[in-house]
């Protein structure tokens, strides 16, 4: 894992130190190797038992984290909230910046010196690519990467993989099958990077506007991943086991007439479903706006609301680590 070395002078006393994320910003995906996958979802795993035994505790009672939101969000807003309140911590919920200083023009450096002035770890989501990166080289704490506009999702990625580890066993052998924006998704980015980990063939389902970027395919590529774009979902429907469906994301689109012309360009109902495998899953990210039909939502296969709910034990996972309680 990278070495975020401005962060570890800093360590208050008595923290347990030997956690090598103890004190670590999450960037980006590139940081973490399987090893560190693996300790993210032991921990996980563990979380998940305590929640479901004694549904929270107070292993970082006394810490506070910042949710710090300058995009919309429901999930990760609340399940970073909800994993620090289980794990007994409190949170500064920030997701309304018009009402902060922000709104006064203040940079994104001085609001996070700012905030970390009363906190342990910022999360932050923010429109342009690279703005975790900015704000980790002025912060003393770490920062976890909720999301820089097109560029990466960390976490999501995280809780992503987890999934598919609890729901289908392992990652190696499976074809993943992603569909939707794979050109701004910054889920996908970051999905495709912690996948290329392991032995994974994809097919990438996209409108010809909305394939993932060639510098991406280019990394994966050196990486030896077996990648192929194929126009058509129905005919590698029969050959997916995880079937990973993203909303176009209308809020990197200039020209709302070429949102509206490509969006529905794919929707998941039913009958589609029934050339699938029946030991496969279907994921989603959510928000969804039509990419896969309400009727599909009590199929088994139907992963997204279990991953949403994982979502929450890789966030109290890596809280825990970062904050060197685990
Ligand atoms: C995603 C995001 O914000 O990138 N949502 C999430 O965090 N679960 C996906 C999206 O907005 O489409």
């Amino acid at each position: 894992m990278a070495n975020n070395s401005n962060i570890s002078r800093h360590l208050p006393f008595g923290e347990k130190r030997d956690s090598r994320f103890y004190g670590q910003h999450i960037l980006t995906v590139a940081q973490f190797d399987k090893t560190d996958l693996a300790t993210i979802f032991e921990v996980a795993q563990e979380m998940r038992a305590m929640v479901q035994r004694v549904g929270s505790f107070d292993l970082l009672k006394g810490k506070v984290l910042t949710n710090l939101f300058y995009e919309p969000s429901t999930r990760t807003s609340s399940s970073f909230a909800a994993a620090m309140q289980r794990l007994g911590g409190s949170v500064i919920q920030i997701n309304n910046v018009q009402f902060s200083s922000v709104s006064k023009g203040e940079s994104l450096p001085d609001t996070i010196r700012t905030l970390e002035a009363y906190s342990d770890a910022i999360v932050l989501r923010h429109p342009e690519r690279g703005s975790a990166d900015t704000a980790a080289r002025y912060a003393r704490k770490p920062i976890i990467n909720a999301g820089d506009g097109p560029g990466e999702h960390p976490t999501q990625a995280l809780l992503d993989t987890f999934t598919i580890r609890e729901e289908l066993g392992q990652l190696d052998g499976l074809t993943v099958t992603l569909v939707g924006d794979l050109k701004h998704g910054r889920t996908v980015h970051s999905l495709v990077q912690l996948l290329a980990l392991h032995n994974v063939r994809l097919n990438y389902v996209s409108p010809e506007s909305l394939r993932l970027p060639a510098a991406l395919q280019a990394q994966l590529a050196a990486a030896g991943v077996e990648q192929r774009q194929q126009p058509d979902l129905a005919a590698v429907l029969p050959e997916t086991d995880v079937l990973y469906v993203t909303r176009v994301q209308k809020e990197r689109f200039t020209d709302m007439a070429e949102y509206e012309r490509i969006q529905g360009s794919y929707v998941i109902n039913a009958a589609l479903l029934r050339s699938a495998r029946e030991r496969m899953i279907v994921m989603h990210p959510l928000p969804r706006v039509g990419e896969i039909d309400m009727e599909v939502d009590n199929d088994p296969r139907a992963a997204y609301f279990r991953q949403m709910e994982y979502g929450m034990f890789v966030r109290m996972a890596l809280l825990a680590l970062v904050l060197g309680k685990a």
